[in-house]
């Protein structure tokens, strides 16, 4: 369908029909032909902060994933409509972290002793009902771009705490793991990851009172694909390739990398390659791919043997798209996402916490 010219000119048209009233944002992972059609792209930080920046916008077309349109719903005006062209485009990591779990975990946080010492940090990758546990809890959202600012603030909520507080990280074990170890200057051993299918996390109480930081089992099927091994493989045959990484990779290969950030920190670090250079990138590909697209003076490559959409932000394609914007233009708002109001309260308090950090 990227080359449907009946596709692409009906797109143009609707969105041209919708004007003002219209705004697309567009998370990088999306396809190209998808993207092409995106008012403004960014990382899950920078969509987030500009959908609460666009106040004129009667809809709001969501291409990305549900909790991005959920934040985005969250935090913009009651009567803006947030649309996500695809229900199914959900989050499999999102996924592994249900309330009614982190509830569980919570109460063996109290039983333990030690719920007065931990703040809870949740990734934006999760629904709007654990953002607003957090948001009562005490806790904050993080995305992988202010990770670190956040862990940093999150322990500074504890200065009495013994032993310098906790935090219990969800869903993403590896962005987790990642930022304590790499920013924040833990150790591996100060990390324990809470198994939400085992009783009491599949951890003692002992654990539980030493741990800094305590990891939800949960990762990425898309960064939790690559391996320290094929960055061997490229270094033995290219000893000048840069390898640039997304920090929900696994720690082994974070720790191989030469460089480790955000999408949106992945493009400006290709942006800023000297012409010539060699990369290697690990995330999503239809980013590497269009990073290797415009940037012919280098030589990009994806690191994986074999390739590695996200399945679910590919659900979002111009058929979709299209189908969204011309029942705008027919006046029928379709697939809109909308928080419950106490969600959205709580929900917004963790997420403010967030766009005030500093950074
Ligand atoms: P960022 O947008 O924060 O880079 O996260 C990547 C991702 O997996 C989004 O689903
Ligand atoms: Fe979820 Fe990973 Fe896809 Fe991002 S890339 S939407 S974290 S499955």
């Amino acid at each position: 369908s990227a080359s449907d010219p009946t596709l692409v000119e009906r797109a143009r048209v609707a969105k041209e029909a919708l004007g003002e009233r219209l705004f697309v944002l567009g998370h990088h992972y999306q396809r190209d032909e998808v993207i092409q059609f995106a008012d403004v792209t960014g990382d899950s930080f920078k969509l987030a902060r500009d959908a609460a920046g666009r106040p004129a916008a009667e809809f709001i077309v969501f291409c990305g994933v549900h909790f991005m349109a959920e934040s985005a719903d969250i935090l913009t005006a009651p009567e803006q409509k947030v649309i996500l062209p695809d229900l199914a485009a959900g989050c499999s990591m999102a996924d592994m972290a249900r309330l009614a779990q982190v509830e569980d975990a919570w109460d063996a946080l109290v039983d333990a002793g030690v719920a007065q010492d931990v703040v809870p940090v949740t990734y934006m990758n999760s629904s709007a009902d654990i953002k607003a546990f957090c948001g009562r809890n005490g806790g904050v959202v993080c995305t992988s771009s202010n990770a670190d600012a956040a862990l940093e603030w999150a322990f500074a909520q504890k200065p009495d705490a013994p032993g310098g507080g906790k935090v219990l990280f969800f869903p993403d074990q590896h962005l987790g793991r990642n930022t304590a170890v790499l920013k924040m200057g833990l150790s591996l051993d100060d990390c324990v990851v809470w198994d939400p299918r085992q009783p009491n996390g599949g951890l003692s109480v002992e654990q539980l009172r030493d741990a800094r930081m305590i990891l939800w089992r949960g990762h990425c099927s898309v960064h939790g694909r690559f391996s320290a091994d094929v960055i061997d493989e490229l270094r033995a045959k290219d000893p000048d390739i840069s390898i640039l990484v997304h920090p929900e990779c696994t720690h082994d290969v974070v720790l191989k990398a030469d460089l480790v950030g955000s999408t949106e920190f992945i493009i400006k670090t290709i942006e800023a390659a000297p012409a010539g250079s060699s990369w290697a990138i690990g995330t999503e590909l239809n980013l590497v791919k269009r990073l290797s697209q415009d940037h012919p003076d280098l030589s990009i490559s994806f690191l994986d043997r074999n390739v590695c959409y996200c399945s679910t932000m590919n659900r979002i394609d111009l058929p979709h798209l299209v189908w969204a914007l011309e029942s705008l233009v027919d006046g029928v708002v379709v697939n809109q996402i909308e928080v419950d109001p106490d969600t959205e309260r709580d929900a917004k308090v963790a997420l403010e916490r967030m766009l005030s950090l500093p950074g």
